[in-house]
């Protein structure tokens, strides 16, 4: 099948991949002409696991190319993506502007029917504006194409994305014509073969099924947060409380894991924007209000045990930094925590020596080069000259550290855990004051 898909980024150079992996024939249009350069130079944009040999292997077997003529990628497909960003407005709502954008380009230059699929995640009732976009666009320049705007939202996890895209544990199909479900379960047959996990619906339903499924998860993360603050006021051990209601199927252990906020592209703008199209048509989401006020305190958590530890005196302090990323598997430093961590940081006058596996030229790309910030090779150097240490991702490589070195190489034997990697007994037997996520009991102890 001829696909066209409008935006290289996570979501559209991924997907793109995919599809042309079984066989699709695709063609990717960015605005971005420099990205789509180095995509020809076989210069991969994000780090995303198996995403390199997949794109460079489809491109030379010509399955997929790159390219920043409109026109020619809408001549191209009979199905075409819109996977362009969505990011907040001013006050949280998501912009729609590259995604109409795009409909009014697909409009200019469409010959033929064409089916729209919007992979961006949308408020409910873009669909319906994407749509009057076409009609206007087309009337404008008297064309009488027919066309389809299908919501098909993307569920794909960064740092797992191929292989969520190769192996979906659901395909959410919104639309009301026949011919377009047809076409997308045509389209989507070579990954629904194990069983079927096409969802068809309506196109509110599947817009609002996307906003759903990630509130619900950062809600689950919200709520351990708060918990594991309670367990601090307590006087309780979060881990213990983790284990006891994780056993509970009903519950399960995923994404009950406490630590210093949830970042990344999505969660906090798609909870803001879910709550924020929810008051626009004036319905307060507490829950969701909720969940976002807790993230955002949670994010300064690691900050407030540093800042307590020194009564406030960071000036002129070296922190190592292991983690930058907004999770592991990635270099997405979007809302990470690492960047409030580090902001909290510089404005109490101390530096950071950072080390991520993946991230440091994203880093270095946001914040350039300035004094308060050292790159380093690897998580051992970082340590060099350092007063204490922070974790904010928990990529594997910081899993099991040389716990004896930390403490030779730090000025205070002193580590403080975003994401309760260790056991606190264990930190005290290697004579390391530690400081995790609501472990408060554990912290007492010492
Ligand atoms: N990143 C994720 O994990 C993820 C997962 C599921 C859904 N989503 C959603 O998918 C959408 C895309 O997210 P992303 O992370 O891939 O974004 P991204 O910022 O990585 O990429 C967006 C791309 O769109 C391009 N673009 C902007 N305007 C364009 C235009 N008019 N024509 C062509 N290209 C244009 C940009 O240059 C950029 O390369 C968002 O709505 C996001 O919420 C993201």
């Amino acid at each position: 099948m001829k696909i066209t898909v409008f935006g290289i980024g996570y979501v559209g150079l991924v997907q793109a991949a995919v599809m042309a992996e079984v066989g699709h024939d695709v063609v990717c249009v960015d605005v971005d002409q420099g990205k789509v350069d180095r995509l020809k130079e076989g210069h991969i944009p994000i780090y995303e696991p198996g995403l390199t040999p997949l794109v460079k292997s489809n491109y030379e077997a010509g399955r997929v190319n790159f390219t920043t003529d409109a026109a020619m990628g809408i001549e191209h497909g009979e199905v075409i993506f819109i996977a362009v960003g969505t990011p907040p407005d001013e006050d949280g709502s998501a912009d729609l502007k590259y995604v109409l954008a795009v409909a009014e380009t697909i409009a200019t230059h469409m010959q033929s029917h064409k089916i729209i699929i919007n992979k961006s995640t949308v408020p409910v009732g873009t669909a319906d504006k994407v749509s009057a976009r076409v009609s206007e666009t087309l009337v404008s320049s008297n064309k009488t194409f027919t066309y389809d705007v299908v919501s098909n939202p993307e569920f794909l996890k960064e740092g797992a994305a191929v292989n969520d895209c190769m192996r979906p544990d659901r395909i959410v199909i919104g639309t009301d014509s026949e011919t377009a479900e047809k076409k997308l379960r045509q389209l989507y047959s070579p990954f629904n073969r194990n069983h079927d996990k096409i969802i068809v619906m309506d196109i509110r339903s599947a817009e609002l099924t996307k906003y759903a499924a990630n509130c619900m998860l950062a809600t689950k993360i919200s709520f351990m947060n708060e918990m594991s603050n309670l367990a601090e006021v307590f006087g309780a051990d979060i881990e213990n409380v983790r284990r006891g209601i994780g056993s509970d199927p009903r519950i399960g252990y995923q994404f009950i894991y406490p630590g210093c906020g949830y970042g990344g592209s999505c969660f906090p703008k798609d909870v803001q924007a879910l709550a924020r199209s929810a008051s626009q048509a004036g319905y307060t989401a507490q829950i969701l209000e909720s969940v976002e006020a807790v993230n955002y305190k949670q994010k300064e958590k690691l900050f407030s045990y540093i800042s307590r530890h020194f009564s406030g005196d960071l000036a002129g302090k070296t922190v190592a930094l292991w983690g930058l990323s907004f999770k592991p598997n990635t270099d997405d430093m979007r809302e990470s925590s690492s960047r409030v961590l580090m902001e909290a940081l510089w404005a109490a006058g101390a530096k950071v020596k950072a080390y991520d596996p993946e991230a440091m030229e994203e880093t270095q790309r946001i914040y350039g080069t300035r004094d308060e910030l050292s790159l380093m090779g690897t998580k051992e150097a970082a340590l060099e000259g350092a007063d204490f240490l922070v974790i904010c991702t928990e990529w594997q490589a910081f899993r099991a550290p040389d716990f004896d070195l930390i403490k030779e190489k730090l000025t205070y034997p002193l580590l403080f855990d975003g994401r309760n990697l260790f056991e606190p007994k264990l930190m005290m037997e290697y004579g390391l004051h530690y400081y995790a996520i609501g472990r408060g009991l554990s912290v007492k102890e010492q």
